[in-house]
């Protein structure tokens, strides 16, 4: 089979110079982007961007999926609403590692307003770059989806 490298990117309308950032990034870095707007900086609704972009992952139309608003973390809430979706909101590149290696995180939240975009395409490589580490941390990413 063949791995999927599509990663769904999506925001609020505080998010779309960093998002078309990320976009030219990680499609340099051989993954296909799958933006899905919004296009303008008219004002919008971040909980409908989040669940958007998750649906698009816990189908499994997407293997990752990256998110933008002010801080990153109301979009990080409504992400995490959808079933089978682990999102955390990152704002250095630790965070961003640990989150792939120990909780098998499938979606990135980032805050526009919080981290400057030098910044936010380091963490998107430290997320991307991380692996999932299983074991332990695999009886506890299970219990987060047990209901
Ligand atoms: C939008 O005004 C702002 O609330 C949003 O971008 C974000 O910071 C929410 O968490």
């Amino acid at each position: 089979m063949t791995e999927n490298k599509r990663i769904v990117l999506s925001s609020d309308h505080s998010g779309l110079q960093m998002r078309a950032a990320i976009v030219a990034h990680i499609t340099e870095l051989g993954w296909e982007a799958v933006d899905i707007g919004p296009t303008t900086t008219e004002s919008t609704h971040y909980p409908l961007h989040g669940k958007a972009a998750a649906d698009l992952v816990a189908s499994g139309d997407c293997r990752f999926g990256i998110i933008l608003c002010g801080t990153g973390q109301g979009i990080m809430m409504a992400a995490n609403k959808v079933k089978g979706i682990r999102c955390g909101v990152c704002s250095e590149t630790f965070s961003a590692r640990m989150i792939r290696q120990h909780n098998d995180a499938n979606m990135l939240a980032i805050g526009v307003r919080t981290t400057g975009e030098g910044l936010a395409l380091d963490i998107v490589d430290a997320f991307l770059n991380a692996q999932f580490e299983g074991g332990r941390h695999a009886t506890r990413a299970d219990m987060i989806e047990a209901d």
